[in-house]
């Protein structure tokens, strides 16, 4: 199993180290613009192999997308990632350009990959994907979602005084501070509700933190978050790469699912070896509906800015 991360900073490298300690992948190919950056963060990483006990080879190549070839997935994360105060969307005025070219080389090296995209603005650039690439939509993937739903579980978990592993839950929705839909309603605590075991102001508040939960570290961090971003797309990667069929929520291009058609948005999807193995229907309720509507125009908004 060969990966090819695109972008080796904080993200990127994070993203790279999560997948070898896993230990699944044979070899993880990052690529960076900067010239020897991702064989720095390579080599780094690879002298804590005997420490962390993978065998996972890392390499790292300056712009070099022949060193990709054979890749069965590859995540980009390259772009400028938010300073403090920014939205996502500030960010596709100079990141749709990037990941276009990043996608297209990497396609031609490797015309059957499994591509996940995380630049900002995600659902946008994973629209993008869609609209340049000629590959079947279900081998591409946003990931914002399972981060998104690993925020929330945290809050909650924060809130409740409990470990995280006690606590399911589910994001969905655009992945920007207004438009994702923290399904709060069928949350639980191994198998009882949240809503059960916390007040209104209590979940209001767990709403919010997650919906705010990049910007909070953004601007604690000066730049976005990684550990989490990073581990988010391992998950996704080992899903895939395993053939594990594990559900998380992320950004797939839709045609008619939740009433949604032409746009790629945070939906539940089973993950395996071919990429979006199903997108699964949740059963709403009304008020859950009109939010994944508002949220999906935020996000067409955004995807009109590509027409510039
Ligand atoms: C975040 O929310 C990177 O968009 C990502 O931290």
């Amino acid at each position: 199993m060969k990966i090819t991360i695109v972008g080796a900073g904080a993200v990127g490298a994070s993203c790279a180290e999560y997948i070898a300690i896993k230990n699944f992948a044979s070899e993880v190919v990052l690529i960076d613009i900067k010239e020897n950056y991702a064989e720095g963060k390579a080599m780094d990483l690879m002298q804590t192999s005997s420490l962390n006990g993978f065998n996972t080879k890392i390499i790292g190549s300056t712009n070099d997308y022949k060193k990709s070839k054979g890749s069965d997935i590859a995540v980009i994360t390259s772009g400028i990632p938010r300073k403090p105060g920014m939205t996502r969307e500030e960010l596709i005025g100079i990141n749709a350009g990037i990941v276009e070219s990043v996608a297209k080389e990497l396609v031609l090296y490797s015309p059957n990959l499994i591509l996940i995209v995380v630049s900002n603005p995600m659902d946008t650039m994973t629209y993008l994907c869609n609209q340049v690439l000629n590959i079947p939509k279900q081998k591409i993937i946003g990931m914002g979602g399972a981060l998104d739903s690993a925020r929330f579980k945290y809050r909650i978990a924060e809130v409740l005084q409990c470990p995280s592993s006690d606590i399911q839950g589910m994001v969905i929705g655009g992945h920007s501070d207004v438009g994702m839909l923290p399904l709060t309603r069928l949350a639980t605590r191994n198998s009882i509700r949240i809503t059960e075991l916390l007040s209104k102001n209590q979940l209001d508040k767990i709403l919010e933190s997650t919906k705010i939960g990049g910007a909070t570290l953004t601007s604690m961090l000066g730049t976005s978050a990684w550990y989490a971003p990073g581990a988010a797309v391992s998950a996704l990667v080992h899903s895939i790469a395993c053939n594990q069929k594990k559900l998380f929520p992320c950004s797939v291009l839709l045609s008619g699912e939740y009433g949604l058609d032409d746009i790629c948005i945070g939906v539940p999807v089973i993950l395996g070896h071919n990429g979006v193995e199903k997108i699964v229907d949740v059963d709403l309720n009304q008020e859950e509906k009109d939010k994944l509507r508002i949220s999906a125009q935020g996000v067409i908004k955004t995807n009109k800015l590509l027409q510039n």
